[in-house]
């Protein structure tokens, strides 16, 4: 790994500034960052060490193109029920809302320039899931694979890339399965488009308190 082409940001900044950044230039990312930035995923952890995740880095024009389509019709449709859901909120949340609809729209509208999107994709047969007895939906085995995409949203903060971590492609798994000939039992967990930012990028971010999310030894204490 070449430490000397990119200035390391502390950890700490990179997370408090990891946001998702939809507005991307369609300029290339060089190949040795790219291969940082999947170094990096490879690095996380996952149950037994399987490494049940495998990353497509999409960057064949037509193939980003018809991807851009499959995005922009389900971002459509997502986009319009979560306006719909707004009626009667707050004027705060609107505005904020609309700001990140705006950005969406405009990833969906471009989505076709970006100049790489992984696709991650995970083998449910090789996965530790060892909550799939319990009633209720599964979770676990997703352990398995976000945190190495977790790792690769991080890589591209340091690289000064902006990414997005997007799952409306799953909705529409047996067209990208096609289109990438994703092998069964592969699937497809989220797909990152990746590209210089055309604004600012990453930057502060909104987040609930550690009060309201974490406790003291039982829940709902006070964490202290
Ligand atoms: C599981 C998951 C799925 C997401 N799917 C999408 C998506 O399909 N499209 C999109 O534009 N953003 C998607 N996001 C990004 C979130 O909307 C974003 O992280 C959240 O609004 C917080 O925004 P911020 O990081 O800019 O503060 C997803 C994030 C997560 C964690």
């Amino acid at each position: 790994m070449n430490e000397t082409r990119y200035n390391e940001i502390g950890l700490y900044t990179a997370m408090r500034t990891l946001r998702a950044v939809r507005r991307l230039r369609p300029d290339p990312v060089p190949a040795t960052v790219l291969q940082r930035v999947l170094e990096a995923a490879s690095w996380a952890p996952t149950g037994g060490n399987v490494q049940p995740w495998r990353a497509i880095a999409v960057r064949e024009r037509a193939l980003v193109a018809r991807l851009g389509e499959l995005y922009a019709a389900r971002w459509r449709a997502y986009s319009v029920q979560h306006m719909a859901q707004l009626e009667g909120a707050p004027e705060a949340l609107r505005a904020k809302t609309e700001r990140m609809l705006d950005a969406g729209n405009y990833l969906a509208d471009h989505f076709a320039d970006t100049p790489v999107v992984l696709v991650f994709c995970f083998n449910p047969k090789i996965m530790a899931i060892t909550d799939i007895e319990q009633k209720r939906v599964s979770v676990v085995g997703g352990a398995s694979i976000y945190p190495a995409v977790e790792n690769a949203l991080l890589a591209c903060r340091a690289e000064g890339l902006g990414c997005v971590l997007t799952t409306l492609l799953c909705e529409v798994e047996p067209e990208v399965r096609e289109l990438l000939a994703i092998p069964e039992p592969w699937a497809t967990a989220a797909a990152v488009p990746i590209g210089y930012p055309l604004r600012r990028g990453h930057g502060p971010i909104s987040r609930r308190p550690v009060a309201k999310l974490a406790f003291n030894d039982r829940w709902g204490t006070e964490f202290a």
